[in-house]
């Protein structure tokens, strides 16, 4: 990959707990991202999958090592600089959606960019919604949405920014198979079609198939760095 990584991350080292419970969530993790590509990490449960991901996307604080947003080192960023940030140059898509209740979706969609005092660029945004198929949802609350379509305004939500980088812990871990599919074929579109960076942490190794890239990760460091691998060469060392 000649451009510039989206993200990397350099000696990462994240340790929770005091001297005598400390748990070594991190081992000194060094990767590069790269710019319009999707991303699979993939490991045992408690191996730091989420907290990679917490940490390169400026949620969290590595306890040693650089992490750097196209370019810019979050680890020197103060608090109110690292929110600014997380605000302008990522998106995110969790498991459990975390839309806001009593906002429709259309003002769902529109949060990151009115909490970064902008506008929506009324173009992209119709864009990213047709894309997405939501016309017909946006003045439906998340109560009045399919799991599917609530995962589809978050990722919405997260594209709408035009963010450097998508995070998505486990996006398709609440959806059926379908659902997961649909959501699945969205972030790869995003990826090939409206140029955003993917970096997902999944349980299924068919999902993390989807990634143009797939890490595993076990004990807090990437023991795999797999090239578009199939679903059965995961299953071989995941
Ligand atoms: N806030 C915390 N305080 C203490 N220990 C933590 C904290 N968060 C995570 N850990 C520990 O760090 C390790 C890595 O956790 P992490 O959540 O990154 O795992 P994961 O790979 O995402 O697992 P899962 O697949 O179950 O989501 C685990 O041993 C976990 O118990
Ligand atoms: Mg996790």
């Amino acid at each position: 990959m000649s451009t510039q990584p989206v993200v990397s991350l350099v000696d990462v080292r994240k340790i929770y707990g005091s001297t005598h419970t400390h748990v070594t969530a991190l081992d000194g993790v060094t990767v590069d991202f790269g710019a319009s590509e999707f991303t699979s990490i993939m490991g045992p449960s408690g191996s730091g999958k989420s907290t990679m991901l917490h940490i390169l996307a400026g949620l969290d604080r590595a306890t040693s090592g650089s992490v750097y947003v196209k370019g810019t080192e979050i680890t020197g960023l103060g608090d109110l600089a690292l929110t600014r940030l997380r605000r302008e140059r990522i998106g995110f898509v969790f498991q459990s959606f975390n839309l806001i209740p009593t906002l429709d979706a259309d003002a769902n969609i529109d949060l990151p960019l009115s909490l970064a005092g902008r506008k929506p660029d009324k173009a992209w945004k119709a864009q990213i919604i047709a894309t997405l198929g939501l016309e017909g949802r946006l003045h439906h609350l998340p109560s009045q949405l399919s799991g599917g379509q609530a995962q589809r305004v978050a990722i919405a939500r997260a594209l709408v920014m035009r963010p450097a980088v998508i995070v998505a812990d486990e996006p398709t871990g609440n959806l059926d198979s379908a659902t997961s599919a649909d959501v699945l074929s969205l972030l790869r579109t995003a990826v090939d079609e409206l140029e955003q960076s993917v970096i997902m942490v999944t349980h299924d190794r068919h999902a993390a198939a989807v990634g143009d890239r797939v890490l595993i990760v076990r004990d807090g460091a990437i023991t795999h760095d797999l090239r578009a691998p199939s679903a059965k060469q995961i299953a071989q060392v995941a």
